[in-house]
This record gives C-alpha cells, structure tokens and sequence, in this order.
C-alpha cells in the first residue's frame, strides 16, 4: 500500500543562480501541465487514502488555488494527512494564503535561504528579506501551525555570523522547522559556468553547520539537514528517510512502489506529450539494503538493528562489525538503544563513513 504522495510543480518565476532543480521559467504551459498531472494521477493512483502529500517544485505557489484544488480533489486525504507545499515569499499574499488554507494544505516550507538583502540579490533570488518576514506573517494569520524556513549556507559572502543570525531571527519568527543545506554548484546552473567569489570552503560550511547546532540546540535536530521543534518533524520526508513507499507524479518526480524506484521524464514538452511513461529500476535485495543504511543514518535515531534484521534477514552487526567497531571507536558512529548512528562528527563525514557499507 502507497500513502505518500509527492507532486512535482516545475515552473518559477526565473532561475536562482544556484539551483539545479528542475524548474523552468515557462508559466504558459502551467495549464497544460495539470492537464497532464490529471492524466497521469488518475492511470496510476489507486486512491488509497494517503498519510502525507507533498507539493514541492519549482514554484508551487505559481499555481492559483484553482489550479491547486483541480490537482487536489483526484487525491484522497483528510484533515489527518500531511499536506505540505512550497512556497516562494514574492508576490505571496494573505488572500492566497487563506485560499490553499481551505484546500486543506496544512504545512508550508518557505524558501527563504538568507535574510542578508545584499546576498539574496547576489543568488538571483526576487525577494527582500521582508517578504519571508511577511510571508510567515501572513501564514500564521491565515491560521497554519506548521510553517517551515529553507536556508542555504556557504552562500557568496556570507559569514558564520550573518548564518546565526539568519537562524536566531527565523526562531524570533516563531517556525516551528527550518532545514539547512550547504550550497552545491551542480552542473546545470549559473553558478556552475560563472563561479561566484568569496563562497565558503568545505571546512567554513562544516563550521557554519556545528554552529547551526548549537544555535538550533532548543529545536529536534531530528535528520541531518532537518531541525523542528517537538511534534513538528516532517512526516513525508521521515517516510523517505524511512524508505517507504511513495507515488511521484510530475516531471522529473520520483516513486518508489513494490521496491521499484521510477522516476518521470525531465523534459517538460516530453513530459506533456506522454505523462504516463516512467523511467524503472528494480532494487535488487542488496541494493534495498544499502538505500535503508544510508537513509537511516541520515536520521537522529539512525539505524534499528532488529528491525532492518528482520527486513532483510540478516545479522547487521556481524555482516558490518568491521565498519561498525572502527568507526564507534574513532567517535564517528555511536551506540543508541536500538542500533546505531552517526555523531556531528560522524555526520561531516558521512559519504565517507557511509560508502563502506557499500557491496
Ligand atoms: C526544491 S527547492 C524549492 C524551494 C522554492 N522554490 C524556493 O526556492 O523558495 C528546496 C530548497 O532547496 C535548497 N536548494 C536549492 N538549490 C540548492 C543548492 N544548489 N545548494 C543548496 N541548497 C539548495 C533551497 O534551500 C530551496 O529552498
Ligand atoms: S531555488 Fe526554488 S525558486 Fe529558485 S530556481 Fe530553484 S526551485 Fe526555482
């Protein structure tokens, strides 16, 4: 059974300079793409009633609530469900937030990525540091109480100071999450042919990651980029760390059902023209394996010993002691109740650490 469900909306305003997501700023095929949506949700949907729905983009609040309610109402879910949505903070207004309030949309994540004016400019972002201020004003009026903050960090010319200050004022905001990501210049962007200057090295961005730690000790540091305060983990994602199942609808979206992971065509008119063809990869027993460690250590619980035995049939902690005792003895893995998981030591390392479990 499938009760997830993640949305792709691939359309923004402009490009960031920094992004590779893929997201085009062509908003004219807006009305075909959720004619294109409908299609495909209904051939493969089974209507389960779903656990957590994510819209996630791109720019999903370049959609009307029309346009939302119309992608909506072929899903089934109720006031129970996770419904999460991404939001950019320009052009945001009350009305808009009441509006996808009564489509039942109860969690929002908020791009803001920085709230130095001077830096936002500089990564071809179109708002002010105001806007996400406003935003999160607007979201609270409109009644949510699940509000999230995106931030970036080792952005261009921005300090461990100006970092903590950014996270200081997003808790002052009152959100109840906030999740951070070291900036990657992936092929694809602007950034990538046009290096920014002054950008942090790997050892300032783990230094800006320790102190975003400490600065966020009152919040659940509960995944590795992830921090909320208690109650406020977000459940859609936890079902990814979890390795369950999910429908993934949209260009370039992901699915994985019947332990087979698929992923949507990218190109956008390829898209259009055929919603219903998927990309498939059957997971072998041991690749199943291996995608359960490395999810599972990207959670503070880390890995269940008896569970992930069970699972797979396996004894964990003799097929991996090697790994296992090198690395709770160098301080980077440690002992928890049920299993194991990674310590902030471990956790700046941790493609390193991990890679070991590979076959
Ligand atoms: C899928 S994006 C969509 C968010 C929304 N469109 C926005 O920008 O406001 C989710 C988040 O990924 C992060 N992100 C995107 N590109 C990144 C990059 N190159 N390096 C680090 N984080 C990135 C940003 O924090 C962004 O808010
Ligand atoms: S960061 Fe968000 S708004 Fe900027 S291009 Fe990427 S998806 Fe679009």
């Amino acid at each position: 059974m499938t009760e997830s469900v993640y949305i792709h909306i691939p359309f923004c305003r402009q490009k960031c300079k920094y992004c590779s997501f893929v997201s085009f700023a062509h908003p004219e095929f807006i009305e075909k793409y959720i004619e294109a949506l409908e299609k495909e949700i209904k051939y493969f949907y089974k209507g389960e009633r779903l656990k957590t729905l994510y819209i996630g983009g791109g720019t999903p609040s370049l959609l009307t609530a029309k346009q939302l309610e119309k992608i909506l109402t072929l899903l089934n879910f109720d006031s129970k469900t996770e419904v999460t949505m991404e939001l950019n903070p320009e052009h945001l207004t009350e009305d808009y937030l009441k509006e996808i309030k009564n489509l039942s949309i109860n969690r929002l994540s908020i791009g803001c990525q920085s709230f130095d004016g001077r830096i936002l400019e500089e990564i071809g972002r179109k708002h002010s540091p105001q806007d996400v201020e406003n935003a999160v004003k607007f979201a609270f009026e409109a009644g949510f109480e699940n509000v999230s903050l995106d931030f970036i960090y080792g952005l261009p010319n921005q300090t461990i100071e100006s970092f903590t200050s950014d996270l200081k004022h997003a808790k002052e905001l009152g959100v109840q999450h906030i999740s951070l990501y070291g900036l990657k210049i992936e092929e694809g962007c602007y950034f990538y042919n046009h290096p920014p200057k002054n950008i942090a090295d790997e050892d300032l961005q783990a230094d800006m990651y320790l102190k975003a730690i400490e600065t966020l000790s009152d919040f659940e540091h509960y995944e590795i980029s992830n921090f909320a305060q208690e109650g406020f983990y977000s459940r859609h994602n936890l079902n990814y760390w979890n390795n369950t199942h999910y429908y993934g609808f949209g260009t370039a979206a992901h699915g994985y059902e019947n332990n087979t992971r698929y992923s949507n065509q990218t190109n956008l008119k390829a898209y259009l023209s055929d919603p219903l063809k998927k990309f498939e990869h059957s997971l072998t027993a041991q690749e199943r394996l291996e995608e359960e460690i490395f999810l599972g250590f990207r959670r503070k619980s880390g890995v269940n010993f008896g569970l992930i035995n069970k699972k797979f049939n396996i004894n964990f902690e003799q097929k991996y002691s090697k790994i296992l005792d090198k690395y709770i003895s160098s301080g980077h893995l440690e002992r928890t109740e049920y299993g194991c998981k990674l310590t902030v030591k471990g956790i700046l390392v941790s493609n390193m650490i991990l890679s070991e479990f590979l076959d």
